[in-house]
């Protein structure tokens, strides 16, 4: 699968029209939504602010609830991007000895961090129930709208290990 990029140019002026409406968690609910009705592949999003050493889910959207609302950061894909401070694809979740499962459906999974001035405060982490269903189109439409949601993240407060 993949993000055209007309599809990512427009999908790009809603978030930041939604950046520009709300503040905080509201605007990150509504982002997650967005992504989710928008995209097929994109089945569960979420977004994750950082807390020192742990990850805290601030919003999602999809189909049910991950038991996974806190994640220390030695732990999971979602660890590893925060502490490799880099985008994670993995096409094939089942085969990655870090994955935390939330959902049986779930094949593949991307997680793009948040920044703050170079810091990670937080992350994007979407699950496909197709394998590899995300490409470099992927990643780079999701690291742009990663880069339109560090104020909302840092307003719902976001801290930075110490
Ligand atoms: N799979 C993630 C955990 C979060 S759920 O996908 C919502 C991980 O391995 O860190």
């Amino acid at each position: 699968m993949s993000v055209a990029r007309p599809a990512a140019t427009a999908a790009l002026l809603q978030v930041d029209a939604i950046a520009g409406r709300l503040t905080g968690r509201q605007a990150l609910a509504e982002v997650c939504r967005f992504l989710e009705v928008s995209f097929d592949h994109y089945a569960w999003v979420g977004v994750y602010r950082l807390e020192g050493q742990e990850l805290v889910l601030d919003a999602w959207e999809g189909p049910a609830a991950t038991e996974h609302t806190r994640i220390p950061i030695d732990r999971g894909l979602c660890g590893r991007a925060v502490r490799d401070n880099a985008t994670i694809v993995v096409d094939d979740v089942r085969a990655s000895p870090e994955y935390l499962a939330c959902f049986l459906s779930t094949r593949s999974e991307i997680v793009v961090p948040i920044r703050s001035d170079g810091a990670v405060v937080g992350e994007i982490d979407i699950d496909s129930d197709r394998p590899a269903a995300f490409d470099a189109s992927d990643r780079r439409f999701l690291e742009e709208v990663a880069s339109r949601l560090s104020r909302a993240v840092v307003a719902s407060g976001a801290k930075p290990p110490a």
